[in-house]
């Protein structure tokens, strides 16, 4: 038998990876095999790629409608802004089904601190007010590309709201301020420190700001 070189090995495995880019790059939530399946959030024991099924036979119509996006969100926290998530954890019927949606609400100057969705691609609409993100917008749509990192601010005079669409039934949150100034255990204060360029009393304070 003859046995394929080294050259030839790196030369497979170049092909394979060329060959599974587009599958990485294109990809969200996996296509659903049934009409539906109600997120059955009750059976723990059972670990799966999302949330088992709750059976057909205990599924009402009422599984199908979410009225949490209506409730204006509680903004009198430090940033000044309240996301509202629909998704499969507050809406079940989203398991399996690769969308979900947000509401978030702003007061005056409120921010929407820099995060992530390492899962979704977001899309948004501004309801109401005038945001910073990015670019000005008011009345607009926009986009943020999966895993890239965005914030908003409302930058008018009253409140601001926004809906947001995403292609996954949970997009995930990477929230900066938290991820990297209050994570269990913490990033050690010189890591930040050289990272940032500031002084260690700097790192100090944020963490003091987020520490529970
Ligand atoms: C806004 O960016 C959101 O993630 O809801
Ligand atoms: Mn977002």
């Amino acid at each position: 038998m003859k046995i394929p070189s080294s050259s030839h090995i790196h030369m497979l495995s170049y092909l394979v990876v060329l060959l599974l880019l587009p599958l990485i790059s294109f990809s969200a939530d996996p296509d659903s095999l049934q009409d539906f399946c109600v997120a059955d959030q009750s059976a723990s024991s059972i670990s799966v790629n999302g949330f088992p099924c709750k059976p057909a036979s205990e599924v009402t119509s009422d599984d199908f409608f979410f009225d949490g996006l209506s409730k204006v969100g509680d903004t009198s926290n430090i940033f000044g802004s309240n996301v509202t998530g629909g998704n499969v954890l507050t809406f079940p019927a989203l398991n399996t089904l690769g969308i979900s949606m947000n509401r978030v609400d702003f007061a005056p100057g409120g921010v929407n601190p820099p995060h992530s969705h390492p899962r979704a691609t977001e899309s948004g609409v501004v309801i109401e007010g005038k945001l910073l993100v990015g670019f000005v917008t008011t009345g607009n749509m926009f986009v943020i590309p999966r895993g890239l990192v965005h914030s908003q601010k409302n930058v008018g005079v009253g409140k601001a709201l926004v809906i947001a669409a995403f292609n996954s039934q949970l997009p995930g949150a990477v929230v900066l301020p938290f991820t990297l100034f209050a994570s269990t255990p913490s990033i050690p204060d010189d890591v930040l420190t050289r990272a940032f360029q500031v002084e260690e009393k700097v790192v100090k304070s944020i963490k003091s700001k987020f520490s529970s």
